[in-house]
């Protein structure tokens, strides 16, 4: 049957279950299922079925490299991610801060997205208080035993020389959080301009050697100094909490991008289209054709990321628009790895459903190779987002789950995966991507911190746990249960 999509609410809470609760979608077909041969194999044996498929080498791959190969790279960032807020975000935000120095933190907060300078001030500060909990935490000694309800981040945390508490700590509270802002119809220009000037004052004393802010717990009058990286356009309904975001042909927000353009704040965009009749498998590519284009005609001076792309269409128009740094994408690692087969053959995989939904092989080998090539044929575009964007494990193992898949712990490891496969890991092109390209996109230093990784002899490397603690509930990451033989092994600051 055919349901306009349009006519649905998307915004209900993350936490509260299904993020489309009111579908009209009818279950009847279920009744006479029969199980696939892996489902009904699993069954007898008892056992739960994994959450994603069993790893297999990506068509084409080049060879694996051998057991002991080890790579530095400058620190990474996450310049794509969901952090959530309150408990669950307590519960997520160090596995990003272990191997990640800097992220941008994505605005759609249920059920109140953050649209203002003020509201992201008082995000950052939570987000910062939660992680000097942490490093708390760690001091005390809670994270040795694998206590602290299961953050599991001495897992983590690399080898000896970078697994003590001090250092773990340390890395915790160095963490900084890129915001951004929710744009909607009603966003005024006077936010964006109080963004851009926000984020002057926070570049200004962080030259001046007092950035930091955040931590803790403030107090005293002053506010720190807020960074807005950056606006994120979700059009309206296309996806977890976007209720409140831009309708229709974007003209409403107008005003408030040309003032981003003016100010040079960039504009993050959730790039698929959200009319009902248009197949989901195709919104992306029509929103190139319907939204951007005509956006970056009517905008000459906008800074754009297309944000987690998934198909060739979306590939080429980066690379064909991209010169001069006016737009560039973010690349997820189920985007690399996996294409649509992962989500449906064998049983449905909730756990490997995200937004924009995984595409055919053609797409994600098309994504894989954009996001690898060398910056001389246009890959310096391409960056890492993880969009790592945790649901409770019951949210997403229900009749209409939410979409968003949890990458945060096993990112840079899964990342590597990728680019060892496509023969990129170990001439500065994995580095680029993880810790160059989107620096430099966002004007922002490269870190001065190294990541080192190295490859596992198969049954000695990291098993991705099968869920982790998320507020009061639990999330299965992305990898659940499998081995990875990429393992961060030390953290330098
Ligand atoms: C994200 C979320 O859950 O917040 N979900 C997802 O599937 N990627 C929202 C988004 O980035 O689309
Ligand atoms: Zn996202």
């Amino acid at each position: 049957m055919f349901t306009p999509a349009t006519s649905t609410p998307r915004g209900l809470a993350a936490a509260a279950g299904c993020c489309r609760r009111s579908l009209s979608v009818h279950h009847h077909h279920h009744q006479a299922r029969p199980l696939s041969a892996a489902a009904a194999a699993t069954a007898t044996a008892a056992t739960a079925p994994p959450p994603f498929p069993p790893a297999e080498p990506l068509p084409n791959a080049a060879p694996p490299l051998p057991a002991g190969t080890r790579i530095v790279l400058p620190t990474p960032d996450d310049w794509h991610l969901h952090l959530r807020d309150g408990a669950a975000m307590a519960s997520v935000a160090p596995h990003t801060a272990m191997h990640f120095k800097r992220a941008v933190v994505m605005p759609n907060l249920s059920p109140q997205p953050v649209t203002t300078v003020a509201a992201a001030r008082e995000y950052r500060a939570r987000i910062g208080a939660a992680l000097e909990r942490a490093a708390q935490g760690v001091e005390r000694g809670e994270e040795e035993g694998g206590g602290s309800g299961g953050v599991g981040l001495v897992a983590l945390s690399g080898g000896a020389s970078s697994s003590s508490p001090q250092s773990v700590a340390a890395r915790l509270r160095a963490f900084e959080p890129l915001m951004t802002l929710y744009l909607t119809d009603a966003t005024p220009v006077s936010e964006v301009e109080a963004a851009a000037e926000a984020s002057a004052e926070a570049a200004a004393a962080a030259a001046a050697g007092n950035g930091g802010g955040g931590g803790g717990g403030g107090g005293g009058g002053n506010a720190p100094p807020v960074s807005i990286a950056a606006f994120k356009l979700y059009p309206a309904g296309a996806t977890t909490n976007s209720s409140q975001g831009v309708t229709g042909d974007l003209s409403k927000a107008l005003p408030a991008i040309r003032a981003m353009a003016k100010s040079g704040i960039p504009l993050c965009v959730h790039g698929e289209v959200t009319r009902g009749e248009v197949d989901v498998f195709d919104r992306e590519a029509f929103f190139l054709r319907e939204r951007l284009a005509p956006l970056l005609d009517a905008v000459p001076d906008l800074r754009v990321v297309l944000e987690h792309i998934t198909t060739e269409d979306a590939a080429e128009f980066v690379l064909k628009h991209g010169s001069g740094g006016r737009i560039a994408a973010t690349v997820t690692p189920q985007h690399m790895l996996l294409n649509r087969n992962a989500l449906l053959v064998g049983g449905v995989r909730p756990h490997a459903y995200c937004l924009p939904v995984l595409k055919r092989e053609r797409h994600r080998a098309a994504v894989l190779r954009a996001a690898t090539l060398p910056a001389s044929e246009g890959g310096g575009r391409f960056f890492l987002g993880t969009d790592s964007a945790p649901h409770p494990k019951h949210a997403k193992e229900c009749a209409c789950g939410c979409a968003g898949v949890y990458s945060a712990p096993a990112a840079l490891a899964l990342y590597a995966h990728a680019f060892e496969q496509a023969g990129a890991l170990e001439d500065g092109r994995f580095a680029a991507f993880c810790s160059r390209n989107g620096a430099a996109f966002y004007r922002r230093p490269v870190n001065q911190g190294t990541v080192a990784l190295v490859k596992k002899q198969q049954g000695s490397g990291w098993r991705v746990p099968e869920s982790f603690e998320f507020g009061e509930g639990t999330v299965v990451p992305m990898w659940a249960g499998q081995e990875l033989s990429w393992c961060v092994e030390e953290v330098k600051a």
